[in-house]
């Protein structure tokens, strides 16, 4: 194998333990920041990552409190808790766990969220923040992806990057943010033609299309850096990334794992955007 392993797990490590630090001095100031998780059903996949949030809220000194609601909770009920949440002192970021039931109108509840509160970065008032480059809470995964390539310690400035996957959550934040730094960037998605032949002019690739080990060594730029967002379960019941780790691990200069690259970033990012809503709510920032 070629490729630097990118260590997702202890960069995110690392990061919440600054964030502990934080939070301690925050607390001798009398604000502990607080975190809402609403949950909206049993999707197992869903209760994973809430518990995962929750303890790692635990871990860092913030404040969480969980709002599980049966799978039949009626829009107007779950609008009425975010609006409540919204209100909250003792809460400065919300979070509702996506996706919602069929019945519920995702938008108009992510809509319902205040901005100042909105630490997922859904909040179409963030999108546009983001996307005109002002001050504004970036959603997790993308805001870990790029602080992932960020330690690799290579200038984005005028590079080929190249984003599979065009999703509201992933791959249309990363592509901007990308772009913010300086890099040449180009969205595929599955209307793409030649999509091999894309990703091997990408100096930096980052893949979120959500197919198992899609993405083959030899469509890979050798010494490209390659961040994997994809986590798919695999009839084994192990996870895979969207990218051939064995393949593309002889191609690449730097490879994230899956598990262990970009998902402990989520998590790490989510963390760091609700001790900054708790600083941004005391006029700290
Ligand atoms: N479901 C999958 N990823 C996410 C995320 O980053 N935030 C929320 N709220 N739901 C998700």
């Amino acid at each position: 194998m070629s490729a630097k392993i990118i260590d997702g797990k202890a960069v995110s490590q690392s990061i919440r333990e600054e964030l502990r630090t934080e939070v301690a001095a925050l607390k001798g100031r009398g604000i502990t920041p607080g975190l809402a998780v609403v949950i909206v059903g049993d999707d197992p996949a869903s209760r994973v990552y809430v518990n995962n949030k929750k303890r790692a809220c635990a871990e860092v000194g913030i404040y969480s409190e969980e709002h599980a609601l049966p799978a039949g909770t009626r829009q107007e009920e779950l609008l009425e808790l975010v609006r409540r949440l919204n209100q909250d002192p003792a809460i400065h970021g919300i979070l509702v766990q996506l996706p919602l039931p069929d019945h519920l109108d995702e938008k108009a509840v992510l809509n319902t969220i205040d901005p100042d509160k909105d630490v997922d970065g859904f909040h179409p008032v963030n999108v546009g923040r983001m996307v005109v480059g002002e001050p504004c809470f970036l959603p997790c995964t993308p805001h870990g992806v790029l602080e992932l390539i960020r330690r690799t310690g290579i200038d984005l400035t005028g590079k080929r990057a190249v984003v599979i996957g065009r999703s509201n959550i992933v791959g249309k934040p990363v592509a901007i943010l990308l772009l913010q730094q300086n890099a040449t960037v180009t969205v595929c998605h599955s209307k793409t033609r030649d999509l091999p032949a894309i990703c091997r002019e990408a100096d930096v690739l980052v893949a979120a299309v959500g197919r198992a080990e899609m993405v083959k060594g030899d469509w890979i730029k050798p010494g490209a850096v390659v961040i994997d967002v994809g986590v798919n379960r695999g009839g084994d019941h192990k996870l895979y990334g969207d990218v051939e780790f064995a393949s593309a691990s002889q191609v690449a200069g730097y490879i994230t794992p899956v598990p262990g690259g970009v998902g402990p970033m989520t998590i790490a990012m989510l963390m760091k955007n609700t001790v900054q809503a708790a600083k941004r709510a005391h006029g700290l920032e």
